[in-house]
């Protein structure tokens, strides 16, 4: 069984092609969430992967609560895959001390946090991903092994990036504050759909952010019409669709 966490669907990629690879099937953690039930398969799974973005250098704060609740009575291998624009610093071990792990690995995809980050070059992005389907087979062959592997990009300043920027990140940047909507939205509500956490809700004239945000940006990406700004910097910015590089 494979978990899964999203924003703007690298994660969600790279955990179909790994599903396919190994013949495992896929589950969201958003979907779990929001039926506050877990499915038999995943409580009497033998094999336990968990495929998530990085952000600030650690698991979202969702996909670490989740998993630290998480009890696997019949799990013998727990792997996690995470998916970044850079590096990962420490954030595979820290979540290693709430969610046990045989192995770990990181996968550099497309940067999607345009508010403090510009977006990948267009051939930047495109060998990112060319590259991720080949490294998705090694941690595929990984995971049929049941190998005991720790591939992870951590990057320099690992440690403080994870326990002294990461909590501050949280903390202080993390909010909603920030979102607008430029003139020009047409209430279609695909920001609210594709909102991991369903924190999004349409009222008159637009979207209206609730309190559950993580940042994950799918709702600034995923908007037809590029009006979804956050802060002042997004609007000077490109959007990324994963679709438009497969
Ligand atoms: C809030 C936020 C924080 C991020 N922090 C990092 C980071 O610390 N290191 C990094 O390499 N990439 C970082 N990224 C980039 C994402 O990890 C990367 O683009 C990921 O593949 C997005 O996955 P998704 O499409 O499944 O949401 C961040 C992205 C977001 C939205």
């Amino acid at each position: 069984m494979i978990l899964y966490f999203s924003g703007t669907g690298n994660s969600y990629w790279l955990a179909q092609l790994l599903a396919e690879a190994t013949d495992d099937g896929v589950l969201n953690i958003a979907g779990c969430l929001k039926q506050k039930t877990l499915p038999d398969e995943l409580t009497c799974a033998e094999r336990v992967g968990v495929v998530f973005p990085i952000h600030a250098w650690y698991a979202p704060r969702v996909v670490a609560d989740f998993l630290s609740r998480l009890h696997l009575p019949h799990c013998r291998y727990r792997y996690a895959v995470c998916t970044c624009g850079d590096d990962v610093g420490k954030g595979m071990n820290r979540l290693a001390k709430h969610f046990p792990l045989d192995a770990a690995w990181s996968v550099q995809m497309p940067n999607t946090y345009i508010p403090m980050f510009s977006l990948d070059a267009d051939e930047v992005a495109r060998q990112k991903i060319n590259e991720a389907r080949l490294t998705i087979k090694s941690i595929a062959d990984g995971v049929l092994h049941e190998s005991k592997v720790w591939k992870v990009q951590e990057g320099s300043a690992a440690w403080l990036k994870t326990y002294v920027v990461n909590p501050l990140f949280v903390r202080l940047i993390i909010h909603t504050r920030g979102f607008h909507v430029d003139t020009g939205c047409i209430s279609c509500g695909i920001c609210r759909d594709v909102c991991p956490m369903g924190n999004i809700r349409m009222s008159e004239g637009g979207p209206v952010w609730e309190e559950r945000c993580i940042h994950c940006m799918a709702c600034v990406h995923a908007c037809p019409r590029k009006v979804i700004q956050y802060g002042r910097s997004t609007s000077r910015k490109g959007r990324y669709r994963l679709a438009d590089y497969l």
